[in-house]
């Protein structure tokens, strides 16, 4: 579904991604790891053609990802919730929702309010009085509205306290598994995730030094150091 082909990207001078390649299968749930300023976001970044200043290819089914054009690349089913609360703060729950389905189906919210029912409880409350975790889910209904195929999320449990994180992460293998949705999560909460996942991949300096099971990963404590 996904195909990165030695990628290079920088700005300006300073090279964030030295020559990265994976292939990601439709229907994986995968997580990302590595420390800060490892180049996480900049790969989610490159992904949807965020970087303007890229070298390699990234091909998401038949579309090749035009670096600079993301307003296109996104159109083919790509949903990106960036780091940080992104949501309409002054809008009520219900209303960022149905402004992020325009384009595509507002009595999706439903559904939406199903995978999080706090949200349907909470539906006329303005987004930016929700607690954090619930404006998480709330970015995260955002970007479910918008159907997309493969769901590219940056760090969506920061934060949040232990026991919301793992709602939140159990939220994501459920729309993975209810709506074949594939899922690329980047996250710092490492252990939490990679029981979440079925594969791995770990960036250090800006490559790849890890990709396989996550379960090798939760085995294998001589590779924790690596995050
Ligand atoms: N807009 C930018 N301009 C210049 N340098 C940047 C920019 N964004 C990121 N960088 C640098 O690129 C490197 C990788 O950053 P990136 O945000 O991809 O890391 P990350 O792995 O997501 O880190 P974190 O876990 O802290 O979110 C860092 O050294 C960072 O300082
Ligand atoms: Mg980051």
């Amino acid at each position: 579904m996904l195909q990165v082909d030695h990628v290079n990207a920088h700005y300006g001078k300073l090279q964030v991604l030295h020559d990265v390649s994976l292939t990601i299968q439709s229907g994986e749930r995968v997580g990302i790891f590595g420390h800060n300023g490892a180049g996480k976001t900049t790969l989610l970044k490159s992904l949807v053609g965020d970087m303007p200043q890229l070298e390699g290819k990234i091909r998401y089914q038949e579309h090749p990802i035009v670096a600079g054009q993301v307003h296109l690349n996104v159109r083919h089913g790509i949903g990106f919730v960036p780091q940080g609360h992104n949501v309409f703060r002054e809008l009520s729950v219900e209303q960022n929702l149905r402004i992020a389905g325009l384009m595509h189906d507002p009595a999706y919210a439903e559904t939406v309010f199903g995978i999080f029912p706090i949200l349907k409880e909470r539906h006329l409350q303005l987004a930016g009085s929700l607690s954090g975790g619930q404006q998480q889910m709330l970015a995260l209904g955002m970007a479910l509205m918008t159907r997309p195929h493969l769901l590219l999320l940056d760090e969506p449990t920061t934060g949040l306290a232990p026991i919301i994180v793992r709602d939140v992460l159990a939220s994501i293998r459920a729309i993975n598994q209810n709506e074949g949705t594939t899922v690329l999560i980047v996250e710092q909460n490492v252990q939490a995730t990679l029981k979440q996942v079925e594969r791995a991949i770990v960036l250090k300096s800006g490559r790849v030094i890890f990709d396989g099971p996550s379960q090798q990963l939760l085995e294998e404590k001589s590779l924790w150091h690596l995050f």
